[in-house]
């Protein structure tokens, strides 16, 4: 039988956000990661156009799947064929895809502890066993290919997420070379979560793929791409599971809707529009850092990418769902607690998500940073 999995913490903080908000009152949400921009306007445009002219039926776009593989070959160098390349509604389809095509049901998969939510609860509904690995500090909250080379015994699977969610750490090239190297050697299937590529404030973001072809990929338009409500993404499998992927694809979900993949066509060489947004998210991030340590939240991830931060809230309490609620009723402000991220140690942490807009932003900073002071001592 499939198990209960845990709900997402940050919902019950957005509807008490949304009802105080119903209320009158000005609210900042910075609980869920997206975007505040909508997508990019020629994609808009485009959709319109095709709303009026076309009959919308089940449909792959062979030239968005071209496209995407394009840009495999444009940014990392590595060759993709449109064979292993599928298109999906967003990367949680891809997520459910990847583990059903390549895992039996009892199979164990790793992954680091903070992480996605997500990941952790569909490996429960898929009745596959997560296989959490505690990331502090000391690993930027990443894994390492020694803790990989420790695992006894080797775990079937893999995920791993970079940049990372809560935290937006990158794990080091290097590192992410020895990892392939260690799954490689002991049988382990990876799974790679790139959604969040293209949102990097120095460190350089290598695909899997660059290291090995024998990897799952999983992306989206959801983040760099500002389309996170129009359901659509991708995933690049394995050769050896691209038929079954195709095959599972066409039996769970059919297609991916086919507005959005004309629309995410046309986002794709919206360059300039998109990486305006990645300007404002890095003066967001480093508003935020010039500010957070004052308020005694000195103890953060290092945010080398997405836009998050993962603050160690352990001097203020040791319910971070409570203190995020309190803090939303007194400021307005909504933010995530951890424990929806690390059901261990998430009691002590919060994660920020400044995909909001500058002046949001700096609204937000001047609401939180009174109500952090009344509560360092
Ligand atoms: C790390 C990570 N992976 C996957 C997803 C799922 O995104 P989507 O299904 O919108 O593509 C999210 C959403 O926030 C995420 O943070």
């Amino acid at each position: 039988m499939s198990q209960d999995v845990a709900p997402f913490r940050a919902i019950a903080v957005s509807r008490l956000a949304h009802e105080l908000q119903a209320a009158g009152r000005s609210i900042i949400h910075m609980e869920f990661g997206q975007p505040s921009t909508g997508a990019p306007k020629r994609a808009v445009e485009t959709a319109h156009q095709i709303l009026d002219s076309e009959s919308m039926g089940y449909w792959e776009s062979p030239a968005l799947k071209t496209r995407i593989c394009q840009h495999y070959g444009d940014t990392y160098g590595v060759e993709v064929t449109p064979r292993r390349l599928a298109i999906t509604c967003g990367a949680s389809p891809a997520l459910v895809l990847a583990l059903s095509s390549a895992f039996t049901p009892g199979d164990t998969v790793a992954l680091a502890r903070p992480g996605y939510v997500a990941y952790r609860n569909t490996l429960r509904a898929l009745n596959l066993v997560p296989a959490e690995i505690a990331c502090g500090e000391a690993t930027r909250f990443q894994l390492t290919a020694a803790q990989i080379a420790a695992l006894d015994p080797a775990p079937a699977g893999l995920i791993v997420a970079s940049p990372a969610n809560p935290t937006g750490t990158i794990l080091p090239e290097a590192e992410l070379a020895a990892i392939v190297a260690v799954c490689a050697e002991r049988g382990i299937r990876i799974i790679s979560d790139e959604i969040y590529h293209g949102l990097s404030y120095g460190p350089n973001t290598a695909s899997i793929l660059e290291h090995t072809a024998d990897a799952f990929v999983i992306n989206s338009f959801s983040k760099y791409f500002s389309m996170a409500g129009w359901r659509l993404g991708w995933i690049v499998s394995p050769d050896d599971m691209a038929s079954r992927v195709a095959a599972y694809i066409g039996n769970m979900f059919l297609t991916a809707p086919s507005l959005s993949q004309h629309a995410g066509l046309v986002a794709m060489d919206c360059r300039e529009e998109l990486e305006g947004h990645v300007q404002t998210y890095t003066h967001n991030r480093d508003l935020m850092l010039a500010v957070l340590p004052a308020l005694g939240l000195e103890r953060i991830a290092p945010p080398d990418g997405a836009f998050y931060i993962y603050a160690d809230i352990s001097r203020f309490t040791d319910d971070s769902l409570e203190f995020c609620m309190q803090l939303l009723k007194d400021t307005g402000v909504a933010t995530a607690p951890g424990v929806d991220f690390d059901p261990v140690d998430g009691h002590r942490y919060m994660r920020f998500s400044f995909a909001v807009s500058t002046p949001e932003l700096e609204d937000a900073l001047a609401r939180i940073t009174p109500w952090f002071k009344a509560r360092s001592v």
